[in-house]
C-alpha cells in the first residue's frame, strides 16, 4: 500500500483522538509581512499578523493589543514605547502598523496580546521585523559593473577588503543587483538564497536583498566578494522570445551598502564603489535559459580572502541604475529546498553515463569528481530518454534557436582543472530534468554517487496536506505539487525547461492549486507589481510577464491576462486581505475597461481559446468572454469593498451585459446547451457563473450526459480543466467529477501517472508530437480540486481568509475517505471522512477564531455529533442557508445515507 494511503488510515484514526490534548491558549506565527521576522522592511505601515491557538471549542478573539518597540525589553514589560494600540476590540489577526514613523535600519521588537472569549489575556512571545531602505535615497553606494559589454561571456567577480577595529554589534548587507549576484565574505558564500535578486523587468523595478552579516564579519581584514550572473538581465541565449534584445539588457551591475554597526554604538557604512576591483572569474558562461560553462583551471584561489593579492585584477567602472525604483524583496527566497539522489546510474560506454533521479524536477545537479587537468564534462539535462539511453531533448529544446554550438541547451560543461576531487553545481542557471547524461572527452571515474540534484523553487510553507484511500489521486496530487513548484522562481512559470516565461494563463489556472498547498502571497504580491509595471496605459498586459517587450501582440487576451483580477482576488479570499485587490484596483479598472471598449456588444472574441484540448475545440468567444465577466465580477465587488458605489453600479451592470449577451449568443434554451455542448462548453460557463439562476439544474445535467458518453473521460483543454471538475461537483454531480479525476485511461491525469509520471504534463496524449513538456502547471486545477471537491473546503467571499469556512464535503460512494487540511491564516482546516457501513464518519477541525457553515451532502442525515477531544455530544442546528453553523473546535459527526 501506498505511503499517502497508510497515511490517511493513521491521521484518520489518530485525528480523532489527538486533537488537542491541552486547552491552554497561545498565540503564535507572528509574521510581519507574511515572513518571521525579517529584514529590509520598506513599507512604512507593515502588516502585522498572529495566530490564536485555542482548543476550546468556539474560542475566540475578542481584542488584541499591539505593542511595537526598538527595546526588546520594552516588550517584555508591556511598553510599546514606538506603539501601543490599546486595547483594540476585534477579532482581526491582521493589523497595519500605525505608531510613529518608522526608521530605516531600524529593528522593531513586536508582540500581541489576544483576549479570548473566555477573558484570558493570552501574551505571545516577542517577535521582530526590520525595517531596511525605505527609500532610494538611503542609498550610499554606487552601481559599479566592469568596464566588459553584453557579449563577454564570463562572469565578473568583484572584491573589496576593508578593516574592523571595533566590536560588531551587528551588520546587514543591502544589495541590489542587475543580473543575479552570489555574496561571500571571508570566502564564505552569505546565506542560502539562490538566483537573487527575483526577475522583475529591470528597467522599472530592481530588488535589493538584506542579509545579516554580523557573523561573517571578523575583527581586522576583511574581503567582500561578488560572482555577477546574467539571469533575464543580460540574455546571451537566443530564442524565440528574443530576450536578447530586451530593451533593458547590459552587462551585470550591482549596488551594495554594508551598514556596520559596532559595539560602542558607532556606525559604518562600507560601500560598492571605485575602491573595488575585478576580474572574470571560472564561470566562463552562464545563461539562466541554458546552462553554466565552469572552467576550474581559472579559478583563484583566495579571491574572497583577505591579502589576496589583485594586483592584476582591473578597477571598476560607475554605471547608471538600472532603474529609479529599488524596492526590498519581501519574499520567499528560491533554495536548494530538496537533495535529491539519483536511483539508477548506467554506463554507456567509457565516457558517458546517464543518471535517473527517478522524479521529474526543477533544479540544478552537483558532480564531484576527479581527473586529469583540461577534461571536459559535459552534462545534459531532460526529461525523458531515448530508446538507445541518451538523454532526448527534443521535447524541450523546441523554441531554442542556438546560432552555433558553444551553448548547448540544458547542458552545463565542466572543465577539470587536474587539483583533486571538487564538485561543480551550477550558481546562474536552472533546468526542467529526470534525467542527466554526463559525457567526457577522456575516461574519468563516475558512481552513482557522484552526482546528487536540488528540487529548487521560491521556498514557500506548505499548507496543505492530502491523504485518500486511492493512490492514484494521492499521486496527482503530488505531482500537481511538484508541477506548482517546479514552476515557481520568484514569479510562476509554465515550465522549468522550454521556457521558463511567466505565462499568466498558467498562473491563474494554478492559482487555488497554488494557495490551497502553498503560503504564496509574497511570490504573488511581487508578481503582481510585475503586471503593474508592464501594464499599458490603456490597460493591455502582456500574456508573460515579466517580458521584454514579447507578449503585447500574441496570446494576452482575458483568458490569459485575467490574472490582474484573479489573483488579487483569490490572495483575498485565501488571506482575507484586500491590500493587493487595492493596489491593483486602477489597474483591474483600465484593463475591463480596454476589453469594454474592444467588445462593445458584451462579446468578446480576443483570447486564446482551450488551450491544448483532447479532441472538441470550443469557441474563443465563449471561454474569453467568461473570464471578461469574471473580470467585471470582481472589479464590481472589489468597488464595494472599497466604498466606490458609483463603481461598484456601473461594473455590475456592465457583468449583467456580458452575461445577457453570452447568454444570447451561445444558450440554447430549447436543449439547456451552450454552443455545441462540448464539455468545455458547458462547464465554463457554470464554473464562472453566466448560467442563469434557473438553468443550472439542466446545463448541469447535460455536462453530465456528455461525460458519460465521453465514458467518464477529459475532453477540454487548459480553460475547459479548470471548470470542468468544478462544475459537476458544485452542481450536485461530485460522483461524476470524481469518475474522471480518478480515471487511469487515456485521456485523464491518471493516465500519465499510471505511465511514471511525477509531475504534470502540457499535453493529455503522451505521445503527441509537440507541446510535450512534462512539467507544465497548466493542468493543474485537480490539485485545488481535491480540496474542494472532496474535502469541501471553501473560502467564504463574505467572510473571507476562512474566517467563515464553507464546508461541503463530498463522500463519494467510489471512494473509503479522504483526510485533508489547510493550514489557513487562522490555524488548521480539517475535513476527513471515511466510509462505514452505511454510515460516514466525518471529522472536522475549526481553528479558533473562525468559524464554519457546513453543508450536508444530499442523502445524508446526522446521526450524531459530538466534540472529539470531550467526546460530548453536540447539536448541530441548520441554518436558514441549509448549512451548519460551527463554532472553533473538532467535531466527530456521523452520518446515515438516507436510503
Ligand atoms: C506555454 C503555455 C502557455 C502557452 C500560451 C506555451 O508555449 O508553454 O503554457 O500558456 O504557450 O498559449
Amino acid at each position: 500500500m501506498k505511503i499517502r494511503v497508510v497515511a490517511f488510515f493513521i491521521l484518520f484514526s489518530i485525528s480523532n483522538y489527538l486533537i488537542a490534548q491541552t486547552h491552554r491558549a497561545s498565540v503564535s506565527n507572528l509574521r510581519c509581512e507574511y515572513l518571521h521576522n525579517p529584514l529590509g522592511v520598506d513599507s512604512a505601515q507593515p502588516r502585522l499578523s498572529w495566530m490564536l491557538n485555542d482548543a476550546e471549542s468556539g474560542a475566540k478573539q475578542v481584542a488584541f493589543e499591539l505593542l511595537v518597540s526598538t527595546d526588546s525589553l520594552n516588550i517584555v514589560n508591556g511598553e510599546g514605547d514606538v506603539w501601543d494600540s490599546g486595547k483594540t476590540t476585534s477579532d482581526k489577526i491582521l493589523t497595519r502598523y500605525a505608531g510613529e514613523k518608522l526608521r530605516p535600519f531600524t529593528r522593531y521588537f513586536w508582540s500581541v496580546s489576544v483576549w479570548n472569549n473566555r477573558n484570558e489575556k493570552v501574551s505571545s512571545p516577542v517577535a521582530s521585523f526590520e525595517t531596511g531602505m525605505m527609500g532610494m535615497e538611503n542609498w550610499t553606494g554606487s552601481w559599479i559593473s566592469d568596464d566588459k559589454d553584453i557579449h563577454e561571456k564570463a562572469a565578473p567577480y568583484f572584491r573589496k577588503e576593508f578593516k574592523l577595529e571595533k566590536k560588531v554589534s551587528h551588520a546587514r548587507i543591502y544589495i541590489a543587483a542587475a543580473g543575479l549576484y552570489e555574496l561571500s565574505i571571508n570566502e564564505e558564500e552569505v546565506g542560502d538564497h539562490v538566483l537573487d535578486p527575483g526577475y522583475t523587468r529591470f528597467d522599472r523595478r530592481n530588488l535589493y536583498v538584506t542579509h545579516d552579516v554580523t557573523k561573517e564579519l571578523k575583527n581586522g581584514e576583511n574581503a567582500l566578494g561578488i560572482l555577477l550572473g546574467n539571469g533575464w538581465y543580460n540574455h546571451q541565449s537566443t530564442a524565440v522570445w528574443y530576450f536578447h534584445k530586451a530593451p533593458w539588457r547590459n552587462r551585470p551591475a550591482f549596488c551594495l551598502d554594508l551598514h556596520i554597526t559596532y559595539e560602542d554604538g558607532s556606525k559604518e557604512i562600507i560601500t560598492s564603489g571605485k575602491d573595488w576591483k575585478t576580474s572574470l572569474s571560472p564561470v566562463v558562461f552562464n545563461s539562466i535559459y541554458t546552462a553554466e560553462h565552469y572552467d576550474a583551471r581559472l579559478e583563484q584561489p583566495g579571491w574572497c580572502s583577505p591579502g589576496f593579492d589583485d594586483s592584476k585584477w582591473n578597477g571598476v567602472i560607475y554605471r547608471a541604475a538600472p532603474s529609479q525604483n529599488i524596492v526590498s524583496q519581501m519574499m520567499h527566497p528560491i533554495r536548494h529546498v530538496e537533495k535529491i539522489v539519483p536511483q539508477r546510474m548506467s554506463q554507456l560506454n567509457d565516457t558517458t553515463f546517464v543518471f535517473d533521479l527517478g522524479r521529474n524536477i526543477a533544479g540544478v545537479s552537483a558532480i564531484t569528481l576527479a581527473g586529469e587537468e583540461g577534461t571536459i564534462v559535459r552534462l545534459k539535462h531532460g526529461e525523458r530518454l531515448y530508446d538507445n539511453g541518451h538523454v532526448d531533448l527534443s521535447n524541450i529544446d523546441v523554441h531554442y534557436r542556438p546560432v552555433d554550438d558553444s551553448d548547448p541547451f540544458q547542458t552545463d560543461i565542466y572543465i577539470l582543472n587536474g587539483k583533486g576531487e571538487k564538485t561543480f553545481m551550477p550558481r546562474f542557471n536552472y533546468k526542467g530534468f529526470q534525467y542527466v547524461e554526463v559525457t567526457s572527452n577522456k575516461p574519468i571515474n563516475i558512481s552513482k554517487e557522484s552526482l546528487v540534484a536540488y528540487f529548487m523553487h521560491s521556498d514557500v510553507p506548505e499548507s496543505g496536506e492530502l491523504a485518500t484511500t486511492n493512490p492514484t489521486l494521492n499521486k496527482i496530487w503530488e505531482a500537481t505539487n511538484n508541477s506548482y513548484l517546479s514552476n515557481l522562481f520568484a514569479y510562476p512559470t509554465d515550465c522549468p525547461q522550454r521556457e521558463k516565461n511567466g505565462w499568466t494563463g498558467d498562473a491563474h489556472i494554478a492559482i487555488e492549486t497554488g494557495l490551497y498547498g502553498f503560503d504564496g502571497i509574497t511570490v504573488y504580491e511581487k508578481w503582481l507589481a510585475d503586471h503593474r509595471d508592464e501594464q499599458q496605459p490603456n490597460g493591455v498586459l502582456p500574456s508573460i510577464i515579466p517580458t521584454d517587450g514579447w507578449g503585447y501582440e500574441w496570446g494576452n487576451g482575458p483568458d490569459w491576462t485575467s490574472t490582474i483580477a484573479l489573483i488579487p482576488w483569490n490572495i483575498y479570499l485565501f488571506y482575507g486581505d484586500a491590500s493587493l485587490l487595492e493596489s491593483c484596483y486602477e489597474n483591474i479598472k483600465r484593463y475591463v475597461d480596454h476589453i469594454t471598449q474592444i467588445s462593445p456588444l458584451g462579446t468578446t472574441t480576443w483570447g486564446l481559446g482551450d488551450w491544448v484540448p483532447v479532441k472538441s475545440k470550443s469557441p474563443v468567444e465563449l471561454t474569453s468572454t467568461c473570464y471578461y465577466y469574471a473580470d467585471a465580477v470582481i472589479l464590481s465587488e472589489a468597488a464595494k469593498l472599497f466604498n466606490k458605489p458609483a463603481d461598484a453600479n456601473k461594473y455590475s451592470a456592465l457583468a449583467a451585459k456580458i452575461k445577457q449577451a453570452f447568454n444570447n449568443k451561445f444558450y440554447y434554451p430549447e436543449t439547456g446547451i451552450y454552443a455545441s455542448g462540448t464539455q468545455t462548453e458547458l462547464s465554463a460557463p457554470l464554473y464562472w457563473g453566466l448560467v442563469p439562476e434557473q438553468e443550472k439544474e439542466r446545463v448541469a445535467e447535460n455536462l453530465a450526459i456528455r461525460v458519460e458518453a465521453d465514458q467518464f473521460h477529459l475532453d477540454v483543454g487548459l480553460l475547459g480543466q479548470k471548470s470542468i471538475l468544478n462544475a459537476l461537483s458544485e452542481n450536485g454531480y461530485a460522483e461524476v467529477a470524481y469518475k474522471i479525476a480518478a480515471q487511469e485511461s487515456y485521456p485523464s491525469w491518471g493516465w500519465w501517472i499510471v505511465n511514471g509520471a511525477t509531475t504534470l504534463l502540457e499535453n493529455w496524449d503522451i505521445h503527441a508530437q509537440n507541446d510535450i513538456s512534462m512539467n507544465h502547471i497548466m493542468f493543474g486545477e485537480i490539485g485545488a480540486w481535491l480540496y474542494k471537491g472532496l474535502g469541501g473546503i471553501y473560502p467564504d467571499p463574505n467572510n473571507p481568509g476562512f474566517k467563515n469556512v464553507i464546508l461541503k464535503p463530498s463522500f463519494i460512494s467510489t471512494l473509503e475517505g479522504v483526510d485533508i487540511s489547510h493550514q489557513s491564516l487562522y490555524g488548521e482546516i480539517k475535513s476527513a471522512w471515511k466510509h462505514k457501513g452505511k454510515s460516514v464518519v466525518y471529522s472536522v477541525i475549526i481553528p479558533a477564531n473562525s468559524t464554519a457553515s457546513l453543508y450536508i451532502p444530499d442523502g445524508y442525515e446526522i446521526q450524531k455529533s459530538s466534540d472529539a477531544v470531550t467526546g460530548k455530544k453536540i447539536n448541530l442546528l441548520l441554518g436558514n442557508d441549509g448549512s451548519c453553523k460551527l463554532q472553533a473546535g473538532s467535531y466527530l459527526i456521523e452520518l446515515f445515507e438516507k436510503k
